[in-house]
């Protein structure tokens, strides 16, 4: 009987994956056991070698998935394929100890819990020669993941784990599935408080490959926490369309208080120009974090911005209007100029998240 299937996310890890079969036949010997690559479509033949190998060992196999990128939601798509009762995940690297498998199973099953993490951080473990500056990302995430996670763990960060699929199934469509970070992910998902147990291990050397782990992570992992944090009352999208405006707030105000009260010019005027650089730092961020998921790039992104003024000139019309309104009636400079802001800017949310950031449909094929 398959009692563990183990979930190896994978991009080119070609020259890897026979190495790990080999040792978790050897680790695992004398449990029933699966391993299931999920592959993003390596260039390298990763997931053609998993096939080759599956023909003679049936328990490895393989998802190759097309046009698709993300460790978490690989993770996912992997234990939702297995079978097993109780499923690992764990790097196709070699840098995690898979002969700590049998005691994270072990301390599952016996001591009743959801979760086993394999812990770089409790005695007995270690982060190996991690770098200093991959440490202190490692820090700074174990600090931020108490604000969601609501339990002590010492190694949030870890991708090696072993958990009960009966807490998968509790948690998996409450997930945020963005990112590298699936274990805070599914802890926080966590309907109830979960049962987690930590088993030490040390974290190993990159032979053969390259990391992956690139500049972006941290951004995605603030993008989980504050999902996590405020996504169940208020649309993640909303909250940072809001936090891009509050930078375009600052800009405009500023512009506009140096040009009105600093240079002496036109009120009106002042406005326009405020708008204007408040309208490109808007672009620029919704771009880049409100939209990222859809992010225009290269130079379709000027073409963007020109349909975005085009867009929020209407917008910006109403702005003015309303300001110059406001103003004329006795209304403080800087309380008209935040009023036809503010008007202008839900008319902008709505027409640009139709129009601009649309979502991409897929092409139906005949
Ligand atoms: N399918 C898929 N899709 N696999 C991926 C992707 C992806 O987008 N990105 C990375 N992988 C695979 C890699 O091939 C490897 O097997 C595993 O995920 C981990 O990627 P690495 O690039 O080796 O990450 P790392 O060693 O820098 O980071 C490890 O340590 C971190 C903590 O310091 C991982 O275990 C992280 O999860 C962990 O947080
Ligand atoms: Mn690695």
């Amino acid at each position: 009987m398959t009692l563990l299937c183990v979930v190896v996310p994978t991009l080119n890890e070609a020259q890897n994956v026979e190495a790990l079969i080999a040792r978790l036949e050897k680790a695992l010997a004398g449990i029933g056991w699966e391993v299931i690559f999920v592959d993003d479509d390596s260039s390298d033949g990763t997931a053609d070698l998993v096939r080759r190998i599956s023909m003679q060992k049936p328990y490895v196999r393989v998802i190759q998935r097309l046009g698709r990128r993300g460790l978490s939601s690989a993770c996912i798509e992997g234990m939702m394929a297995g079978s097993a009762p109780y499923l690992a995940v764990m790097d196709g690297d070699l840098q995690h100890d898979e002969r700590v498998l049998p005691r994270m199973l072990e301390k599952l099953r016996h001591e009743n819990l959801d979760l086993v993490v394999g812990s770089r951080n409790i005695e007995g473990g270690s982060m190996g020669v991690l770098a200093g500056r991959r440490r202190l990302l490692s820090d700074v995430g174990r600090f931020l993941s108490r604000l969601v996670c609501r339990c002590e763990i010492q190694d949030p960060m870890s991708g090696f784990f072993v958990l009960d699929r009966r807490f998968l199934d509790m948690s998996a469509r409450r997930m945020s599935v963005t990112g590298f970070k699936i274990l805070v992910d599914l802890i926080s998902s966590s309907p109830r408080l979960p049962r987690i147990g930590e088993v030490p291990y040390r974290f190993g050397k990159r032979q053969r490959g390259e990391s992956k782990l690139e500049s972006t992570v941290l951004a995605d992992y603030l993008f989980l926490i504050v999902d996590k944090l405020v996504g169940d009352f208020i649309p993640l999208r909303f909250v940072l369309f809001v936090c891009a405006g509050l930078g375009g707030l600052l800009l405009h105000v500023g512009i506009l208080g140096a040009l009105y009260l600093g240079r002496g010019a036109e009120f009106v005027v002042a406005q326009a120009i405020a708008t204007l650089a408040a309208m490109t730092l808007n672009f620029l961020l919704n771009n880049w974090l409100t939209f990222r998921d859809r992010r225009i790039r290269g130079w379709r992104s000027v073409a963007a911005l020109f349909y975005f003024y085009a867009a929020c000139s209407i917008g910006a019309l109403t702005n003015l209007a309303l300001a110059q309104f406001l103003f004329s009636r006795d209304i403080p400079w800087y309380l008209a100029g935040v009023l036809g802001l503010a008007v202008g800017s839900v008319w902008n949310f709505s027409i640009t998240s139709v129009f601009i950031w649309r979502q991409r449909k897929a092409k139906l094929v005949r």
